[in-house]
């Protein structure tokens, strides 16, 4: 049987300075090829909220949107550690992240939640730690911010990298797993990895973090024209899609499919019976 990888191993991948890879995911195929992939974990990150469902940014994701979307991922997998977004406004309150990671760990499956935020979060780490619920922070750009922050590499200013840095403490001090550093300088990145005793997981941070994580449209290619900088395209699968279904409707519209592979035989006799039949009841 297929054992999941637990954050036991994740700790052991960071002491040992084996990287650790992640990816996001939102639904059962993605799962099932990320689980072909041996990629460590998936993210069932509120980022679906833009590349799902077409929003502009992730604050109108619900609970209830992550619940859907994580219950077909963990039927997808059996090895990667599975995370989920807790969504903006969900856990504003420790009594409503409680309320709201049960409902993810219970009803959906998943083996850890995500919540965005420094030293301020640590009252609200604290609770769902002492709960038995595994929390990954996530400081830099902070996407459930958006409206506050920008979209925009945080931290550049000596002031700003020493209180991420704190927040990064106190997160790991509350009890978080690991934190993932989006969109912040690699070296920065480097220095916080080296403090911190729990992985941190980049996405724009640079090199030096224990892992990285990217978005999977981002990364296989889904979109024309997007392409994040902090983003490697390693398929350009959209290209490859639209390429398949132009081929498809054009064999449509000229006859080449379906063939007689593609279709059930009848002998013609049977076929003339059925016919006949129909005929008598006229
Ligand atoms: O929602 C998401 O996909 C994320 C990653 C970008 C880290 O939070």
């Amino acid at each position: 049987m297929v054992r999941r990888n637990s954050i036991a191993d994740l700790a052991a991948m960071k002491a040992e300075g084996r990287p650790i890879a992640m990816i996001t995911a939102y639904d059962y195929t993605a799962a099932a090829l990320v689980e072909r992939s041996g990629i460590d974990l998936i993210l069932v990150g509120d980022s679906l909220g833009m590349v799902m469902q077409g929003r502009d940014s992730t604050l109108p994701v619900t609970v209830d949107d992550i619940i859907y979307h994580t219950k077909m991922v963990m039927r997808g997998c059996s090895r990667p550690l599975v995370i989920s977004d807790l969504p903006f406004m969900s856990y504003a309150q420790p009594s409503d992240a409680l309320r709201n990671a049960a409902r993810l760990m219970t009803e959906a499956g998943c083996q850890s939640v995500k919540l965005e935020g420094g030293a301020a979060r640590a009252a609200t780490i604290e609770a769902l730690v002492a709960e038995g619920v595994p929390v990954m922070g996530h400081l830099g750009f902070t996407p459930q911010s958006v409206n506050t922050i920008g979209m925009k590499v945080q931290a550049r200013e000596s002031d700003a990298a020493a209180r991420l840095l704190r927040d990064a403490l106190a997160l790991q001090e509350a009890g978080a797993w690991a934190v993932v550093l989006e969109l912040i300088p690699a070296p920065l990145a480097a220095a916080i990895t080296e403090r911190l005793s729990v992985p941190t997981i980049g996405i724009g941070a640079g090199a030096g973090c224990s892992g990285q994580v990217q978005v999977w449209h981002d990364l296989l290619g889904l979109y024309e024209d997007f392409v994040p900088r902090h983003t490697r395209r390693y398929r350009t699968l959209g290209d490859e899609i639209v390429g398949g279904l132009e081929e498809y409707a054009d064999d449509v519209r000229n006859g080449r499919f379906p063939t007689a592979a593609n279709s059930a035989k009848m002998d013609a006799d049977v076929l003339q019976r059925a016919l006949g039949s129909l005929e008598g009841e006229r």
